[in-house]
């Protein structure tokens, strides 16, 4: 059932600045998917309306076949919480919180922590952080760090992994094996992923490809009725 948005707009602020037009897109279970353009495209915006986190000024949204611009707060909070995983360039890890602490967190709030005890094992041994798991955030490098957000965003096996720039604070290397992770989920896992980068390489690594300029949908791989010209202001 996947993502389908339709004709999807946005403002913001007083005197209103439109930051979205007409962003009708559909996304099947399973998809990897990458959002790319500019600095101010409107990427993150996107991303961030996709996944429920904010309100479109126009459009409607189908996740799982249910429409999030309507559905009460306390039903979107639940569904949030069970059904989406979010990864962002900074990656918000409680300092007080040591590795595991840190990946059981959505856990905790389901009183699931012992339950989730195993797979939150499993998800740091495939990361390669099994053995930093009683460290806590500032002892761990930058790539371990995004690796643990990332590890916290599976923990309650989400179908919809968002990540806004996942690669953004990372040198090469580890900017690699973060997009591997991330390709695995969808491939290996068949998790439904939407992910936001400006850097044309990692963009390339994704089966479907996004391009949005000046917040128009100006390119999409699976959908050639989409492409317009990029340069539209002169
Ligand atoms: N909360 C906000 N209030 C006003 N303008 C915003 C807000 N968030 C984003 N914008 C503007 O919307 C445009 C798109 O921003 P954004 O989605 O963050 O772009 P990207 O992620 O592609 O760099 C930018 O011009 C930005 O300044
Ligand atoms: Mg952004």
């Amino acid at each position: 059932m996947g993502i389908i948005a339709s004709h999807v707009g946005k403002e913001f602020g007083e005197p209103s600045v439109r930051v979205l037009t007409d962003i009708s897109l559909e996304i099947k279970d399973g998809e990897f998917v990458s959002l790319a353009g500019r600095s101010g495209a409107g990427k993150s915006t996107l991303l961030y309306i996709l996944s429920s986190l904010d309100n479109a000024t126009e459009g409607q949204i189908e996740i799982s076949g249910k429409d999030i611009t309507k559905m009460p707060d306390e039903e979107l909070y639940r569904f949030r919480n069970q059904q989406m995983g979010f990864v962002f360039q900074f990656h918000y890890l409680i300092a007080e919180l040591t590795a595991i602490q840190n990946v059981l967190m959505p856990a905790r709030k389901y009183n699931e922590e012992i339950k989730r005890q195993a797979r939150a094992e499993m998800l740091l041994d495939q990361f390669g952080l099994l053995n930093k798991k009683d460290r806590y955030p500032r002892q761990l490098s930058g790539g371990e760090q995004q690796r643990l957000a990332i590890a916290r965003s599976l923990i309650m096996e989400p179908k919809y992994l968002f990540a806004d720039e996942p690669t953004g604070a990372l040198d090469t290397v580890n900017a690699e094996t973060v997009m591997n992770i991330l390709r695995d989920c969808s491939v290996k896992d068949g998790m439904t992923v939407l992910m936001v980068t400006h850097d044309p390489d990692f963009a390339a690594m994704a089966p479907r490809q996004i391009r949005l300029a000046d917040g128009e949908i100006v390119f999409d791989n699976q959908n050639p009725a989409a492409l317009k010209p990029e340069v539209k202001k002169t």
